[in-house]
């Protein structure tokens, strides 16, 4: 089913396969008869539309944050963000299918993969309502390297997409959020606010399974989740930091602010 999303080139059918083949895990869930993990191979790339044209990312134009194009601009983005976020869960579940994890596991990403799945409908219906669609502007090519670098090992994909990039996500919507509300952008305050709500959650599941390895292997957590996002998360940590939404998900301070640069 992971496979199935992640070969699915089309954004709405990918996003609506994604949410069904959620419901029919849930449901499989609910029942008490679990559909069988199993084993997969997903593609070392995900399918993806023809458009948006993918550019390395100092070739994406600049927006100005201040216009309308601006704005449509920033949901454009937002929205490729999602679509690869759908991947991203899906590939997590397909990639690491080998490493025996309890079922909740697989309800967390399975959850996240739908949240994102709802996110990306939200924001292209956003563009659609401004004239636009997904698809229509360039977007960012390397949103995929992070899967590439962590490929191998699941504690360094926990370590660096949800404790690192889900997490940034939440240090930056609330001023996505307020830069929408003084444009008086009503529909995309709400699709905004609705993803900031729901992203808690995702970084939380990374902070957990991550905390569960660690567990697993006797290892601490902070110093393997140092090395790992030093190891494999090109860049370092841009503060401000979302320090409460960051707890509330899980994520000490112990553990973000060493990877400051300067730090
Ligand atoms: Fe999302
Ligand atoms: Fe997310």
């Amino acid at each position: 089913m992971a496979v199935e999303v992640l070969e699915t080139a089309d954004p709405r059918a990918k996003t609506d396969l994604s949410r069904a083949h959620a419901a029919r895990w849930r449901a499989s869930r609910e029942g008490g008869t679990p559909i069988d993990i199993g084993t997969a191979e997903p593609p070392d790339r995900p399918a993806r539309p023809d458009r948006p044209e993918l550019l390395n990312p100092r070739d994406v134009p600049r927006r100005k944050p201040g216009t309308a194009e601006g704005r449509i601009a920033m949901m454009h983005a937002v929205a490729h963000i999602e679509l690869n976020a759908v991947d991203l869960h899906w590939d997590v579940i397909a990639r690491f299918a080998h490493v025996p994890m309890p079922l909740g596991f697989f309800d967390d990403w399975v959850s996240a993969a739908d949240d994102e799945s709802k996110h990306w409908g939200l924001m292209n219906d956003c563009l659609l309502a401004a004239g636009s669609h997904y698809g229509a502007l360039p977007a960012h090519a390397g949103m995929w390297r992070a899967a590439e670098e962590t490929a191998r090992d699941l504690m360094a994909r926990l370590a660096v997409v949800p404790m690192v990039l889900e997490a940034r996500g939440l240090d930056v919507t609330p001023g996505m959020i307020a830069l929408f509300e003084r444009a008086g952008e009503s529909r995309a305050v709400e699709a905004l606010s609705t993803i900031y709500g729901e992203e808690v959650a995702h970084v939380a599941y990374g902070s957990k399974w991550f905390h569960f390895l660690c567990g697993r292997h006797d290892l601490d957590p902070k110093v393997v989740f140092h090395d790992l996002v030093r190891r494999h998360f090109h860049g370092s940590l841009k503060p401000p930091f979302n320090e409460e939404k960051r707890a509330d998900a899980g994520l000490p301070p112990d553990f973000y602010w060493p990877l400051v640069e300067g730090a």
